[in-house]
């Protein structure tokens, strides 16, 4: 089908460029265990947390739901006649949600995470987004790296439920015929002809080169901004607040004074802390407020400075505008100790845990606690650990709903009170 637009026809291979503010497609293609899913979900988490409301469609959950029991790596043959219509009516499915999605429930991105590896599946879904009016971007995952394969099969696909109560090297010898099932009608995107008007980023050997083609939009060029920022290496991140200042201890929040006798005590507890953990290459990054700065010192390592890292003097959206810099260059690096203030430490923890605009003014972080960010499989685990030197509570519960059908008297007697 052809779309007409002021006298023009365009093919679903150009149309799109003619629109702006359309809902996006973005269509992650590549053979299994390129990581796929950790960038579907990595990208969702971030596009969520810079307030563009983004979901992912995960084909395999769609085929779990449609054939209860994996058998074995012949479902995934092409010439599985029975199969391959099973799973064109998976993605079928899918697509019908994601359209609900970006339009019915005003969802701005969908993620499709799919192999999407034939031009056939990518045509049926280029006509898909053109006939809904919804822009695509492909991302596509080449990784021919047997060991990074390997890797991420023993990570994510052990604990799949495709393959619950099985050995591990069932599981190995499983998923590699599967790969190779794929291979066989594998044809990635094309930049030199076939493909040549699509938008997409082809992401090569986990980052290491990459191929960016036809990006049509602002959003487009913050996702390819993004991929090439983020690693897939093992790290953890440390976020700590500063030591209790002497204004927190007379009940101020904010200003720029020094550390009081206990968040000087807290800043030799927190070069202890850092001593044990025995943390290869770690960085320390401060804001430039005296309270972070002389946390810092007392850590007798060298760290920089960062304004964007100053507490609060806006409203949250705009922090989390801020601070971005920040969320992209700690995608870049390995181990970093954080040592920053609460409305700073919310966003950056809102970021890594999913954590939506409405929780994020509430987000729990008490002084003189360290909170050790390690990521897992698909997300991030957050342990919280408390140094034993005491401070003041500085954080503030979420004001209860008051019910319009009640008196101010009653609402007021559930509000919880502060010292
Ligand atoms: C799956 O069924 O696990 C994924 C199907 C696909 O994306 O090819």
């Amino acid at each position: 089908m052809l779309m007409k637009l002021k006298g023009q026809v365009l093919d679903k291979r150009s149309w799109a460029s003619h629109m702006t503010n359309s809902p996006t497609l973005i269509v992650m293609v590549g053979l299994p265990a390129r990581g796929k899913t950790y960038v579907s979900k990595k990208l969702t988490r971030y596009l969520n947390w810079i307030g563009v409301p983004t979901k992912v469609f995960n084909l395999g959950q769609y085929r779990r739901e449609a054939v209860k029991s994996y058998k074995s790596y012949e479902f995934f043959r092409h010439d599985n006649e029975e199969a391959m219509k099973i799973r064109k009516e998976c993605a079928l499915a899918a697509l019908k949600d994601v359209k609900i999605y970006l339009t019915d429930e005003k969802g701005q991105i969908a993620v499709f995470d799919a192999t999407n590896t034939t031009r056939e599946r990518r045509d049926l879904i280029l006509d898909f987004a053109r006939d809904n009016a919804f822009k695509v971007f492909f991302v596509e995952s080449v990784c021919d790296d047997p060991d990074v394969i390997a890797a991420n099969i023993k990570e994510v696909k052990v604990s799949s439920p495709d393959y619950a109560d099985c050995e591990e090297d069932r599981i190995m010898d499983d998923f590699l015929k599967r790969i190779e099932c794929y291979k066989v009608t594998y044809e990635p995107l094309d930049p030199d002809d076939y493909d040549k008007d699509l938008s997409f980023i082809k992401v090569i050997n986990v980052g290491r080169r990459f191929l960016v083609n036809r990006v049509q939009d602002y959003i487009q060029s913050k996702i390819v901004y993004y991929l090439m920022n983020i690693h897939v290496y093992p790290r953890t991140i440390y976020l700590s607040r500063h030591g209790e200042s002497e204004y927190n201890s007379i009940g101020r929040l904010g200003g720029d004074s020094g550390l009081s006798s206990r968040g000087k005590q807290y800043a030799e507890a927190l070069r202890q802390f850092v001593d044990e953990q025995k943390i290869p290459d770690l960085k320390v990054w401060t804001s430039q407020l005296r309270r972070t700065i002389q946390t810092a010192e007392a850590l007798g390592v060298p760290y920089e400075q960062w304004k964007i890292l100053n507490e609060i003097d806006a409203s949250y959206q705009d922090l989390v505008q801020r601070v971005e810099p920040v969320i992209m260059e700690l995608e870049r690096q390995g181990n970093v100790l954080v040592i920053a203030h609460q409305a700073v430490m919310r966003c950056l923890i809102a970021y890594f845990m999913d954590k939506g605009a409405d929780e994020l003014p509430y987000l729990k972080c008490p002084l003189h606690t360290v909170l050790k960010l390690t990521p897992v499989a698909y997300g991030c685990k957050m342990e919280s650990v408390y140094l034993n030197v005491e401070a003041v509570n500085t954080h503030r519960d979420r004001p209860l709903n008051v019910s319009l059908n009640r008196t101010r008297e009653e609402a007021l007697s559930t509000v919880p009170h502060h010292k």
